[in-house]
């Protein structure tokens, strides 16, 4: 039975994604690379380099210069997660989390951002954790399973009691790939092939949850 869960960050507990868009992007505008909000979709989940090498769109630059742009990304992201308040929990996370609590279950993050610390502190949410893993923690990255089994590890877990929550495809298959039970949140051309599809958390119980969970995994 699950006594886990570890939650991705972006796209899951906040909408960072947006903020990831409009630091790649303001970056693309000033290389003069055309990038859409469409494009920013496909990088949900994505690291940081993967991300700047598919921006570039087949163009070539010195690894010095690389280091350069994600370095100004990060610069102007974290510019806008400044920002960032407990306003900015979407809804129904910090419940869900409140209830895996105090129901004596284990809850960890899991996410490939180098930012995760700063914005779970932001959010207000930092206590709520067990442990975390982030973009410091492995070095393979979603969709490799290496995160999670490194968040489950922490929680004392083997990855059969423990369920994911991912917004991206990357990470699902990487909960996948772990022997994880996976909550997709989004849609199912995104997260389709996890476990369990919800909208979003937005008034998701835990008791609900686990009910849905024995079911459907
Ligand atoms: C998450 C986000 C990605 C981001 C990655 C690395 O997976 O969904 O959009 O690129 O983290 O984040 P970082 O803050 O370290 O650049
Ligand atoms: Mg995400």
């Amino acid at each position: 039975s699950i006594k886990g869960f570890i939650f991705d960050l972006d796209g899951v507990v906040t909408d960072t994604a947006e903020y990831h868009y409009q630091a790649w992007k303001r970056l693309a505008d000033e290389l003069g690379i055309p990038f859409t909000r469409e494009e920013n979709e496909a990088l949900r989940g994505i690291p940081r380099r993967e991300s700047l090498l598919m921006l570039l769109k087949g163009r070539t630059y010195p690894e010095t210069t690389l280091d350069e742009l994600m370095e100004r990304k990060n610069r102007y992201y974290l510019e806008y997660i400044r920002a960032i308040s407990p306003r900015d929990l979407l809804p129904g996370a910090r419940e869900l989390l409140q209830e895996i609590r105090a129901a004596g279950l284990k809850a960890a993050l899991g996410s490939a951002s180098k930012n995760a610390r700063e914005v779970i502190e932001r959010l207000g949410i930092a206590d709520l954790f067990d442990a975390i893993a982030d973009g410091y923690s492995v070095t393979r990255q979603k969709p490799a399973p290496d995160l999670f089994l490194h968040a489950a590890a922490l929680l004392g877990l083997p990855p059969t009691e423990c369920a994911v929550v991912e917004d991206a495809t990357a990470g699902v298959e990487a909960a996948l790939a772990g022997g994880f039970t996976v909550i997709g949140i989004g849609p199912h051309e995104r997260v389709g092939r996890a476990h369990l599809v919800l909208p979003s958390l937005a008034g998701v119980s835990l008791s609900k949850l686990l009910e849905q969970l024995s079911v459907s995994a």
